[in-house]
């Protein structure tokens, strides 16, 4: 029972994320960039108060940046990588791939792996930010969006199907095509949402309850059954009537009901026969 009043109040958040893990964000949004642009990553996570001090790793090994803020100017090929931060009460970020390419158009997205509703932007970047046309983006393949000119795509809403390997072509003094980038999509771990699982607890604490209140009222209406026993047996008139009447109703029930009725007999008699007693 304590199990199950213990479970109870443990209800598991399920699909709650750690909110004491720090978390970076890209400015501009993107993790992968051409050589030579510059990119900001910042690090967000609960401080102790007077330190602002945060811990950066590339590729696993902390750089000397202490600063919430980390630029990379000018990026070149050694700066891709792994990226996790960390702030003095949080522990270490998710990892960030960034990517620095060398090509004439790069398909840019928000990021690679997230948890499906998440918002997904793509962009379809030209080499030193050049203006290109006709812009068609692809999912595994197959075409499924196009711009006259250069343009952002957001997808609000995330689900599975937006899993595959995405790419873009585009128009500039010839027609460039772009790597492929795969974007993955987890689908939610717990199928069943936030309300059953509480309900499904409340149901059990009740009934928990319940068991327990009636056990109790039984168990002690059981106790007064034997202490009216013992008097009723020192009782030499009536004794024999009323612990017959005990032996044969074995039911519960019937035995419940029997012993409100003597319960009524016993009063009358104590009434009856009190000044008796107080000789004793
Ligand atoms: C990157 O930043 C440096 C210094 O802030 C600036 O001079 C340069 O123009 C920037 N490069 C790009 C591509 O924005
Ligand atoms: C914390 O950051 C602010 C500005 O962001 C700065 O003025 C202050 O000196 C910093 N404090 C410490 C302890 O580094
Ligand atoms: C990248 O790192 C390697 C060794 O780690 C070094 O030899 C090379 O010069 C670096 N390249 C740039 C562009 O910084
Ligand atoms: C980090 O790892 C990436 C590949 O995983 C590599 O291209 C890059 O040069 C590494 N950078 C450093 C500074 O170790
Ligand atoms: C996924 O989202 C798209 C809209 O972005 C919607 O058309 C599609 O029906 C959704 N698929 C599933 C399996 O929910």
């Amino acid at each position: 029972m304590w199990l199950l009043i213990a479970l109870l109040l443990g209800v598991p958040a399920g699909g709650q994320v750690d909110t004491t893990q720090a978390v970076i964000t890209l400015q501009p949004p993107w993790t992968s960039v051409f050589q030579k642009e510059n990119i900001t990553l910042w690090c967000e996570g609960p401080r102790l108060p007077g330190d602002n001090s945060t811990q950066w790793f590339h590729n696993s090994t902390a750089i000397q940046t202490l600063t919430s803020r980390y630029s990379i100017i000018s990026a070149s090929v050694n700066d891709s990588g792994e990226y996790r931060c960390q702030t003095g009460l949080s522990v270490p970020s998710d990892p960030v791939q960034l990517e620095i390419h060398r090509d004439w158009l790069l398909l840019q997205v928000s990021s690679r792996v997230f948890t499906e509703g998440e918002p997904l932007d793509l962009r379809c970047h030209g080499w030193k930010n050049k203006l290109m046309y006709n812009v068609i983006f692809y999912q595994n393949g197959k075409a499924f969006k196009f711009f006259p000119q250069n343009s952002e795509l957001s997808i609000l809403k995330t689900n599975t199907s937006h899993n595959g390997i995405y790419h873009c072509s585009a128009m500039g003094r010839h027609r460039y095509t772009s790597a492929g980038v795969s974007v993955t999509v987890k689908g939610l771990q717990s199928s069943t949402p936030a309300w059953f699982n509480i309900v499904f607890y409340l149901i059990v604490g009740i009934i928990t309850l319940v068991d327990t209140v009636l056990c109790m009222t039984i168990h002690k209406k059981l106790q007064r059954k034997k202490k009216r026993n013992l008097a009723i047996s020192l009782d030499s008139n009536h004794g024999k009537k009323v612990t017959s009447c005990l032996q044969k109703d074995r039911h519960l029930e019937e035995e419940l009901k029997c012993q409100e009725q003597e319960e009524e007999k016993l009063q009358e008699r104590t009434h009856q026969k009190k000044p008796k007693k107080e000789e004793r």
